[in-house]
């Protein structure tokens, strides 16, 4: 099991990414590797918004920087950690910069099959705000957010106690196989996005358009619910399993 994170934080003496680094180490003592990425010590530059992920399914910039990796990485993951401070009431620019690499995912529900836990980091408000908003990205790309976390720096002068329960919501829900059940929310974002891209009009741009070929190719276009996407995910993930 693979846990990836990313921390959209630059800061020398970031609380998000110190969090991030005591998870990973709490994490490797159940014998849980998570790999943690961020801000500070990757290069990440901002959107030029030429629109080609949405397009053809590609990034130009992944060339220049430091998100093929990442991306990939990602990717790879079974369950991923959005940890964001909170600026100005919001995710931090260098949270949504990334958020904005690999925004054409809420298109294709890229992260269906896996899980996510969202950690906002504050000193005192803000927090509703950008939990609700990476939550509903991290639907909106098809993840089951298992669990949220909201930390006032000022106040939890021990965060030990906050990583022991975020580790031990990531035990369960693997143990729990989480990322294969489907919730409510998820059922209604696949149906709104199956409605766009599957229908009469759009079969014919099908060889055209990298998402709607997205839709057919990997066997969403015909699940009837997202349930039946997770199920299929399931079996991929097991043929990859024999393969190797
Ligand atoms: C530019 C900036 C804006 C901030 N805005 C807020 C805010 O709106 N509300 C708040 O409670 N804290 C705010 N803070 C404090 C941070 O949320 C807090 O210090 C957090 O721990 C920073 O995370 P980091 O150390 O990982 O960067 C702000 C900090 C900075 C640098």
């Amino acid at each position: 099991m693979k846990v990836v994170g990313y921390a959209g934080s630059r800061s020398a003496f970031s609380k998000s990414i110190c969090l991030g680094e005591k998870l990973k180490t709490m994490l490797r003592e159940k014998n849980i590797e998570m790999e943690l990425y961020t801000a500070r010590n990757n290069v990440v530059e901002e959107c030029r918004g030429c629109g080609k992920c949405f397009d053809e399914g590609l990034c130009p910039q992944d060339q220049e920087d430091s998100m093929e990796y990442i991306r990939k990485k990602i990717l790879e993951a079974d369950l991923i950690v959005l940890l964001s401070p909170v600026y100005l009431n919001n995710v931090s620019g260098a949270m949504k910069t990334f958020l904005d690499r690999i925004g054409s995912w809420v298109h294709t529900l890229a992260l269906s099959g896996k899980m996510g836990i969202v950690v906002t980091v504050t000193d005192q408000s803000g927090q509703e705000f950008v939990s609700y908003y990476l939550q509903k990205l991290l639907l909106q790309m098809g993840c089951n957010v298992v669990g949220e976390y909201k930390v006032v720096a000022l106040e939890e002068l021990d965060q030990e106690e906050v990583i022991e329960r975020i580790v031990s919501n990531i035990v369960k829900a693997f143990f729990d196989q989480e990322q294969y059940i489907s919730t409510a929310d998820l059922e209604n974002t696949f149906q709104y996005l199956k409605a766009r891209f599957v229908n009469a009009d759009m079969e014919q741009y099908k060889d055209e358009s990298y998402e709607i070929k997205y839709w057919y190719d990997s066997g969403m276009a015909e699940c009837e619910t997202f349930q039946e996407v997770l199920n299929l995910r399931k079996l991929q993930c097991r043929s990859d399993v024999h393969e190797v």
